[in-house]
């Protein structure tokens, strides 16, 4: 089985007060290990906040640091960039990489997120990787396409031991930050594609190891039906994780199970 995963980019927001703020309230109303239900929350702060969100973890089991990006050297004249093994000494776990903002304004190609993979796969730092359409190339009918040549330009050709050091998040443009959300069916056919390609490039057990999360306004109205489909196997949020109450509803996600108790 598969275990969910919650996932919070923070992208750039939050002071260190704000950061604390949050992660002491969402320690206290999130209760990710219900009965039977074990959940995985995976924070991703920005940079500056990596060490001590990291710190406020410690002890969480369940509760893993990721950061939102990565650089592919492992040291030397690269200002500004952060390593992978620069991430771990901070408390990472995992990191998100190829997420559609820094394609869109930091011109991240799928090379770049191939070497990005690459050496987050090396020093132990899960990748989520990002792959997602735009509403042009959605409406043109070419989004499995898109998806498709994202995921295979970062992973064909990635050595990978066991499916759960990756994850991906479809991601669609269009609904990151508008308010708008795939329908499940939706999302569910896209990550469906992806699951299938994962099985062409790693082999079927692999494939179904490996978590695929949906990301683009999710929010505590839409959680529950998202995570009815049986290819998803959670969420990366980005808005509605930075207030305790809305992403710990996130969290507790209720499924038929849980509804029945
Ligand atoms: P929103 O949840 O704010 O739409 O952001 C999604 C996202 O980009 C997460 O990485």
């Amino acid at each position: 089985m598969r275990v969910p995963i919650l996932a919070a980019n923070w992208k750039m927001n939050l002071s260190r007060r704000e950061a604390k703020n949050l992660v002491e309230d969402l320690l206290k109303v999130a209760q990710p290990f219900q009965q039977n239900q074990q959940r995985e929350v995976v924070l991703c702060p920005s940079a500056h906040l990596l060490v001590e969100v990291g710190s406020l973890l410690e002890g969480k089991s369940n509760y893993g640091l990721g950061a939102q990006n990565v650089y592919w050297k492992e040291s030397g004249a690269f200002t500004g960039e952060l390593s992978s093994t620069m991430l771990r000494d901070c408390g990472c776990s995992h990191a998100i990489i190829g997420h559609s903002e820094r394609r869109a304004y930091f011109h991240e190609t799928d090379k770049d997120c191939y070497q990005k993979v690459e050496a987050a796969l090396q020093n132990n730092l899960v990748p989520i990787l990002c792959v997602g359409e735009s509403l042009e190339q959605r409406e043109a009918g070419k989004t499995k396409e898109i998806v498709l040549n994202q995921l295979q330009g970062a992973l064909k050709g990635q050595s990978l031991s066991s499916g759960d050091k990756l994850v991906i998040a479809y991601e669609p443009i269009w609904a990151i930050g508008t308010g708008k959300t795939d329908t499940p069916e939706g999302a569910e056919s896209t990550i469906a594609v992806l699951r299938q390609e994962l099985g062409n490039l790693f082999g079927e057990r692999i494939a179904q190891q490996v978590r695929l999360l949906y990301g683009g306004s999710v929010n505590p109205g839409n959680i529950d039906a998202l995570m009815a489909q049986p290819n998803i196997d959670g969420a990366l949020v980005g808005g509605a994780s930075l207030k305790a109450e809305s992403f710990a509803r996130i969290v507790n996600y209720q499924t038929q199970a849980s509804l029945a108790n």
